[in-house]
């Protein structure tokens, strides 16, 4: 980034925060405050991070998918979450900053991806469960991310959003279809839920009071919505759901506002959400190491292509 003299840079910034406040999306060839560019580069990288380990805890059932019907379509939804680790890496890359590096920053816990991904995936149903609330809590966020104040994030969420909603479908089907099963199988999808339903109100990140990013973010149009409404707008709409699925949500504390039209609910284990943050959560040293090993075992495959690259660059040179 150029030096800027004072002048230039408060008449930049003064365009800068026009453009916010008209809502135009900054682009990556317009000038940005560094804060703003370093934001954007934590909270992108961190996303696609999640996308890319969110593929562990699902593949970990591909082989024992009940039917051929199921296993196709959890293969093309962890194809699809790889698909989305990559448009996001491309997104941040376009800040000014190498995916090898945003690599380096994942393996080596330096940056953070999202703690649902650190529970375990015990029976099937935490399959459909997982799209039920995990992928319905992603399309909560992603849908407000989708006028996200940065062009190729707020570009690549349009795709995104439209692939999560296959995912939280099918997802849904599974959870309805076990629901109505035999009574192993209405247990099973009942013990899932249990054991998802607050980790997914997690997701959210820390309540906006304990939340050092948002208020910057939301300045700037990055987020739209503070992390506490998202969270309540993604309860309201999966309370019914949970209904007419046939499943009990586990907060007895959950009752509906008329007021407010809010279903309020209990008061969420911050404890254990900044336990699993920081690197104690049941599956963290699991997923980093199979990140870790997959990361080394694809090395020659990254070292061909390179190889590859090299010698097309050195026969175009010669041509
Ligand atoms: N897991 C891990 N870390 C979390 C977290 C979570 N659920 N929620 C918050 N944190 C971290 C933040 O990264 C921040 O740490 P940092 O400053 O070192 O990065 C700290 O806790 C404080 O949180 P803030 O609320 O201040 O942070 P943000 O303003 O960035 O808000 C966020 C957190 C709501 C996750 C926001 O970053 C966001 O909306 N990110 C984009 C969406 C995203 O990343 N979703 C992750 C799930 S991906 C997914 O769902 C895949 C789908 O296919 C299932």
């Amino acid at each position: 980034m150029t030096e800027l003299t004072l002048e230039e840079s408060s008449e930049k910034r003064e365009l800068f925060e026009k453009q916010i406040q008209a809502g135009e999306k900054i682009e990556p060839k317009d000038w940005m405050p560094e804060r703003f560019r370093k934001q954007l580069i934590r909270m992108i990288s961190q996303h696609a991070h999640s996308e890319i380990v969110g593929m562990l805890p699902e593949g970990n059932w591909i082989t024992r998918a009940p039917n051929f019907r199921r296993k196709k379509t959890l293969l093309a939804k962890v194809q699809d979450e790889a698909g989305h680790g990559l448009y996001l890496y491309c997104a941040t890359e376009t800040l000014g900053i190498d995916r090898s590096e945003l690599v380096e920053q994942l393996l080596t816990g330096k940056a953070k991806y999202s703690s649902i991904f650190n529970y375990p995936t015990l029976s099937w149903a935490d399959i459909g469960v997982i799209g039920w609330l995990v992928d319905g809590a992603a399309i909560v966020n992603q849908t407000s991310l989708a006028k996200t104040s940065y062009g190729p994030y707020s570009r690549a969420m349009v795709r995104i959003c439209k692939e999560e909603n296959f995912h939280k479908k099918q997802g849904y089907e599974i959870v309805t279809g076990l629901a109505k099963g035999t009574p192993e199988q209405r247990d099973m999808v009942q013990d899932s839920v249990n054991r998802w339903w607050w980790p997914s109100l997690m997701m959210f990140g820390p309540s906006d009071k304990d939340s050092p990013n948002s208020k910057e973010l939301l300045a700037w149009g990055v987020k739209r919505r503070s992390n506490d409404e998202l969270r309540q707008r993604f309860v309201n709409l999966t309370v019914p759901q949970a209904k007419a699925a046939g499943v009990t949500l586990p907060d007895p504390e959950l009752r509906y506002n008329e007021e407010t039209q809010d279903w309020e609910f209990g008061p969420i284990n911050w404890e254990e959400f900044w336990q699993v943050v920081s690197g104690n959560g049941p599956c963290n040293r699991e997923r980093m190491k199979a990140r870790q090993d997959a990361h080394s075992s694809g090395a020659w495959v990254r070292e061909a292509a390179e190889a590859y690259a090299e010698k097309q660059q050195r026969k175009r040179a010669a041509a």
